[in-house]
């Protein structure tokens, strides 16, 4: 089974980029299931409507998300859909909106693919090893070809959590630092991993967020509401993996970048 990751769209020139490279992207690996991490893609803060349709038209099966979750009101409307192709950490507190996981259909298998928040640096949630604990549970006993996207901010948090998951997961891909790490590798026990997939948006920005605000907040201390740049030069990060159905156990993982210094050779 093969699985194209995107990692987190930020803003209008993200999903703009999203549109230009994906169908390359697509001729390129030939994935079965194509994840995107969405949670950035209304200017910074959470996902639209619009831009949630949008982005599945580009032939995109699932959206995950991360702590800007809630940031655009709209996904109220459309999360607890029963329809809805889009997922939110599972450890946010009981009773939230939405769902951590689902379970797609790729030819005769099934891949679960589980979003889940780091607690590092980032909102008191739940014990996110622990919650893969309680979700490996059931979700084991329907498949053995399992995706984890874990939004979270420090490295060691990430890295335990992969080192947790090894044998457990088919892959543990991060996101949410926005810079794309170069450590992919397969872990001893089967399970692909990656610190952070990397951003998707503004390549001369700093984050995605336009340069001058940043070193503005920088210089001043000073409160500063963050703006996405519309035009520029533009970066998709991600990664694809392959997985062996019968087993569960990852083949491959390669990271990907696709900007002006590295177009996507076919
Ligand atoms: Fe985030």
């Amino acid at each position: 089974m093969k699985i194209l990751f995107v990692g987190d769209v930020v803003g209008s020139i993200g999903i703009k980029m999203l549109e230009e490279t994906l169908p390359g992207l697509k001729r390129k690996y030939r994935p079965q299931v194509t994840i995107v991490n969405g949670e950035n893609a209304a200017g910074g803060r959470g996902i639209t409507e619009k831009m949630y349709k949008g982005i599945l038209q580009l032939g995109v099966d699932l959206i995950t998300m991360g702590n800007h979750t809630w940031d655009n009101r709209d996904i109220y409307e459309f999360i607890d859909d029963e329809q809805a192709k889009i997922i939110r950490p599972e450890n946010f507190p009981e009773g939230t909106p939405g769902i951590g996981y689902k379970i797609v259909k790729v030819n005769q298998s099934r891949l679960a693919i589980i979003n889940i928040q780091g607690r590092v640096f980032l909102n008191a949630l739940d014990d996110p090893f622990r919650t893969m604990d309680r979700l490996l549970a059931t979700l084991s006993k329907e498949t053995s070809n399992i995706f984890v996207d874990f939004h979270a901010e420090a490295t060691s948090e990430k890295q335990a959590m992969g080192w947790y998951l090894d044998g457990k997961v088919s892959a543990m891909v991060g996101t949410h630092t926005h810079v794309q790490t170069n450590d992919a590798r397969i872990l001893p026990q089967g399970t692909a991993y990656l610190t952070d997939a990397g951003m998707t948006g503004a390549y001369d920005s700093i984050l995605g967020v336009e340069r001058s605000i940043i070193i503005q907040k920088f210089l001043t201390q000073l409160p500063v509401r963050h703006e996405v740049p519309e035009e520029g030069r533009k970066i998709l990060s991600g990664c694809f993996i392959e997985i062996d159905d019968k087993t569960g156990k990852a083949k491959r993982i390669e990271n990907i970048v696709v900007n002006d210094e590295r177009p996507l050779r076919e």
